[in-house]
């Protein structure tokens, strides 16, 4: 068996070292790890965080990176795109168990359940990595309390970019905190739209042609202020046209400070 001792890392005045626990790879574009988490080291479900490496000089190369885990875990989990020649991801993906990488101290961001108004269903919308601080709200009991139905939408290019596609269910039916309510009250739509699949097309376009609306989903056919709220996380063109039908529906962005009917964060892309 081959061996290799893990990578180290010098130690930084403004962020912590902290030791990845897994790696698990999705295909050739996408992979998700996590890394321990430090005692000190506190978030809301749904918050980003700076990750990184070593880079020239004193300078770590550090990107926003949302927490897939949620807030109680023991692990901080994360969802990455590859880029081959891309400053932090060209090296981030080939971490291994053991290897140390940065962490900054402090958390934060707008995708948690504190900046939405309370209502009847919560959509949460992703491209991409953009379903990573989803991961985290599902798991979450007070997602369930909050809202009646949860549903999660990830669209994606390829069948292999729906990470955790099969795991999710199986994962969620074993977590004693919320199992009961995510078989009642989550729906997980993943969307395809470079190769066939039982559902395709753009998110966009399924808020546009009602599939989104569709049984199992409850309610009314369309986005209602009163009723809905959402949370969009993803590539910046989904954010602004799926932003630009929410306003057209009626529901205004909200914010830590002013809580509203939708929130948006767009996914660390390079
Ligand atoms: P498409 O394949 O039609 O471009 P990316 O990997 O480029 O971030 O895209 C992830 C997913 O987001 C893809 O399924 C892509 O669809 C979709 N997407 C790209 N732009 C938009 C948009 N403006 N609105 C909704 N979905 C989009």
């Amino acid at each position: 068996m081959h061996v290799r001792a893990p990578a180290l890392i010098p130690d930084h005045p403004s962020f912590q070292t902290a030791a990845v626990k897994w790696v698990r790879h999705w295909n050739e574009h996408l992979f998700s790890f996590a890394i321990e988490r430090p005692a000190s080291f506190r978030f809301r479900s749904g918050e980003f965080v700076m990750i990184g490496l070593p880079g020239e000089g004193d300078r770590p190369v550090m990107r926003a990176y949302s927490i897939a885990s949620p807030a109680w875990a023991e692990e901080l989990e994360f969802l990455s795109i590859k880029v081959p020649d891309g400053p932090l991801t060209a090296r981030l993906q080939a971490v291994r168990p053991g290897d140390q990488i940065y962490l900054a101290k402090k958390p934060t961001g707008t995708l948690v359940c504190d900046a939405l108004l309370g209502g009847s269903r919560l959509w949460l919308l992703s491209t991409g990595t953009g379903l990573a601080p989803f991961l985290s709200l599902v798991h979450d009991p007070e997602v369930y309390q909050r809202f009646g139905q949860v549903i999660l939408v990830h669209g994606v290019r390829r069948v292999s970019d729906l990470a955790w596609r099969h795991a999710l269910t199986a994962q969620l039916a074993d977590d004693p905190l919320v199992r009961d309510q995510a078989l009642l009250q989550l729906h997980y739509l993943p969307s395809v739209t470079r190769e066939p699949f039982h559902t395709s097309g753009r998110i966009t376009d399924l808020i546009a042609d009602g599939r989104l609306f569709a049984h199992p989903v409850r309610g009314t056919a369309g986005f209602d202020p009163a009723l809905d709220r959402v949370m969009l996380c993803g590539s910046t063109a989904m954010i602004r046209d799926a932003a630009a039908l929410l306003e057209a529906a009626g529901l205004a962005e909200g914010s830590n400070a002013n809580p509203g009917h939708y929130v948006l964060e767009r996914a660390f892309v390079g």
